[in-house]
């Protein structure tokens, strides 16, 4: 009886403030917090500024921009009671960059609502996601009270890796003391299919150069008689992978944890439409590794992607010429219990190996994250579960995700707490994309579970 009258507590209140939430969301949004681009280094520390007087003006103490080797991490704490429950709030204010503009249908920074939508770069990564917390904190603070104390770790480096997170982690160990990291960066299988993911992959992402002959040559001249760079790294490109989708990296699935049947079948029952989504994609067929289902391939087992390669003459009509250099940018999805830099290593070794003799191949790594997987008997756990079964009326199904939050592993092995994934967003939110998005319906939804989720944890923590 008494969580029917606090869930219809919460939901009155939030009717009435909609609008003002999402014109505060709409602020945020306006800021182009591209952490890739060093252009825009002032917008992303004005990004943080503006989160900092946003928490100051919410009631958060100690509010401070705590500095990093990179951009800083918002703190704000309110302590209710020392004895209640303490959850950590993790998001990251950063955003991908935007292009290619031309293919967004209204300006990236300028939010735009269509049907039921909201289009902005960061709209569901992960600006929409995290400000539902800060949110769901001014709620509960004008309703029902804090049934839990609240920690702020909001950082601005996740989209290129979180380079300087964990250094910070372990200098700021003591301040972020508390039972559970709650974060709110991934998706939902559906608005009417509630679940929480379990799971990440881990991540490595790595640079390769390959020269040829120390300057551009014409390609009349000396082609046929010298090895071409591109040649030789596509060449070497279509030797990551066979033809059934499988890495032939020796030992890169050394240490893949091999799933059960009964696992297997588990995550067979998740709905899935093979043909819508080919039909959303517009390919005639899916490609990954022989034995595994789509969704297998995108959550418990690893892949290997080129995610660019360029070298040569790429400009306007044609120029004939044997380039002296070639490059591409390679990353690999790890998972449990898959090393990231043991997998580094056998890249790097069998990449080399592979090179044909007349290049020079160097192979440069980026960042990388371990992968994680979360078990499902905690409190933590629990309380989310039980919010959502009241915020949606079902019991949430646990899901894998396919992309990386690079810290959360970092989160258990440094702070040693448990961290909950209970992101609201949807696969096909366009994130990374032109266009990216986030449903109203998502942003209400998940501050409305986010309170009922504070209440939960107070229930189990007694
Ligand atoms: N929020 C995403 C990760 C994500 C998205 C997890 C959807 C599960 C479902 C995060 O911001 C992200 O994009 N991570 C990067 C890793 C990072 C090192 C660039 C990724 O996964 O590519
Ligand atoms: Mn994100
Ligand atoms: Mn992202």
């Amino acid at each position: 009886m008494q969580t029917i009258t606090l869930h219809q507590q919460i939901l009155e209140y939030l009717e009435t403030q909609k609008e003002k939430y999402l014109n505060e969301l709409f602020e945020l949004l306006r800021f182009p917090s591209i952490s890739a681009d060093s252009q825009y280094k002032d917008k992303v520390i004005q990004t943080a500024e503006w989160l900092k007087n946003h928490a100051i003006e919410l009631g958060f103490d100690n509010v401070q921009l705590l500095p990093t080797g990179g951009f800083p991490v918002l703190f704000g704490e309110k302590i209710v009671n020392p004895n209640f429950p303490t959850v950590i709030v993790y998001g990251h204010y950063d955003v991908q960059p935007a292009d290619p503009l031309e293919l967004w249908e209204s300006p990236p920074f300028e939010p735009t609502i269509k049907e039921g939508k909201i289009y902005a770069r960061g709209a569901t990564d992960d600006k929409g996601q995290f400000f539902m917390h800060f949110k769901a904190f001014e709620l509960l603070q004008n309703t029902t009270g804090l049934p839990c104390n609240v920690k702020l770790m909001i950082e601005g480096e996740e989209e290129v890796g979180s380079p300087n997170l964990g250094p910070f982690l372990k200098q700021y160990k003591e301040l972020f003391q508390g039972d559970l990291i709650l974060v709110s960066d991934t998706s939902l299988i559906a608005n009417d299919i509630p679940s929480i993911t379990t799971g990440l992959r881990g991540l490595i992402y790595l640079e390769v150069e390959v020269t040829g002959p120390n300057r551009d040559l014409h390609s009349g001249t000396y082609g046929g008689a010298v090895y071409n760079p591109i040649n030789a790294l596509c060449q070497m490109i279509s030797q990551l992978k066979n033809q059934d989708g499988v890495i032939q990296i020796p030992h890169f699935y050394d240490d893949v944890i091999v799933y059960s049947e009964e696992e297997r079948a588990l995550l067979a029952q998740q709905p899935f439409d093979l043909e819508t989504y080919k039909k959303s994609l517009e390919i005639d067929e899916v490609f990954g590794e022989n034995g595994y289902t789509t969704i297998e391939r995108t959550s418990i087992r690893p892949s290997l992607d080129v995610n660019g390669i360029w070298g040569g003459y790429t400009g306007e009509g044609s120029k004939t010429v044997l380039p002296s250099k070639a490059f591409a940018k390679i990353s690999m999805r790890l998972v449990p219990n898959q090393d990231p830099d043991k997998i580094t290593h056998l890249f790097t070794d069998y990449f080399l190996s592979i090179a044909p003799k007349g290049v020079k191949v160097k192979v440069k790594p980026h960042h990388g994250g371990k992968p994680v997987l979360i078990p499902l008997d905690s409190n933590a756990y629990k309380a989310a579960s039980k919010a959502m079964e009241i915020s949606f009326g079902k019991t949430p199904i646990p899901t894998k995700g396919g992309g990386s939050i690079p810290i959360v592993a970092l989160f258990n092995e440094i702070l040693n707490i448990p961290t909950v994934l209970m992101g609201f967003g949807l696969d096909t939110d366009a994130l990374h994309s032109p266009n990216e998005h986030y449903g109203i319906f998502n942003f209400f939804k998940g501050i409305e579970t986010i309170a009922l989720f504070h209440h939960e944890l107070k229930n189990i923590h007694g």
